[in-house]
């Protein structure tokens, strides 16, 4: 729990010290401000947010400006917490000039602190120009959700040795180019840690098992408000879903009833003003 501002040194500081590293989505103000009031000590501005808060399919119909609009809610309501934006699927791919022109327009227009782009070795020049425009970038290796029609669907990662050795040495290569924490989604909880090991800086785990430096979750996945798919890794804290069916219901059943509003949530008006207007 931070009551401080979270920041690049405090990532490296806690893997240092082995403090967990506490990171969860937001979207919104609302849900940004009691996060960080919560202490909560980083918030990740996911691409997530297409598919939890517009209902796509998945994150590839992401735009840069749909991630601006959610940064810069996200930014008015944490004041302590980290912020991170994702970059969206295309933001990063093109050419290095577009990607250092995306980071910076999350950082300029966003106002968050930091960006996450996903893979390793494939972007690794994108990411090396980015941290050069002094922008903090964090990694993320595994279930790379951007890449889902390669992978053909959300599926573990790195199960085979191939497909192990090859995160393992991209997490490495990120490192080199100077990312300051990598995500890591959806790969065996040993491999996680092995990777762990090797680094010098944090991992955040999702679907990563016990043993990364953070751990990261979807808020609706955790609040249970995101009823298409809840993966094996999530936790349910509490089931937000089910209190709201229940409190709207509630409220339908009040209105029709003419049970709300009550006295206690009208105006009044003085009669000789509305003797008036009759
Ligand atoms: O978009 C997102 O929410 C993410 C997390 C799953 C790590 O990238």
């Amino acid at each position: 729990m931070n009551n401080k501002k979270f920041t690049v040194s405090s990532f490296l500081n806690a893997k240092k010290n082995k403090q967990v590293i506490s990171m969860l989505t937001a979207y919104d103000y609302s849900t940004a401000k009691t996060l960080d009031e919560a202490g909560v000590d980083s918030l990740l501005v996911g691409d997530s947010l297409g598919m939890v808060m517009l209902g796509y399919e998945n994150t590839l119909q992401v735009t840069m400006d749909d991630m601006i609009h959610h940064c810069k809610a996200v930014s008015r309501g944490a004041e302590n917490a980290m912020i991170i934006g994702d970059m969206p699927f295309l933001s990063y791919h093109i050419s290095v000039e577009e990607s250092i022109r995306n980071a910076g327009r999350l950082i300029q227009e966003g106002n968050v602190h930091a960006v996450k782009l996903e893979g390793g070795r494939e972007i690794i020049d994108k990411i090396k120009a980015i941290v050069k425009a002094q922008i903090p970038v964090v990694g993320h290796l595994g279930l790379t959700p951007q890449s889902v029609n390669i992978f053909g669907g959300f599926k573990v990662q790195g199960k085979s040795e191939e497909q192990a050795r090859k995160i393992i040495e991209d997490a490495l290569l990120l490192q080199e180019a100077g990312v300051f924490a990598i995500v890591l989604e959806c790969i065996p909880e040993r491999l996680s840690k092995l990777i762990t090991e090797k680094l010098d800086i944090p991992t955040i785990g999702i679907g990563a098992g016990r043993y990364c430096d953070g751990q990261v979750l979807v808020i609706q996945d955790m609040l249970g408000m995101y009823k298409n798919f809840t993966p094996k890794f999530v936790k349910q804290y509490t089931n937000l879903g089910q209190s709201i069916d229940g409190a709207v219901k509630k409220y339908l059943e009040e209105i029709s009833k003419r049970e709300f509003p009550s006295d206690e949530h009208v105006f009044s008006i003085k009669d000789e003003v509305l003797d008036k207007l009759y």
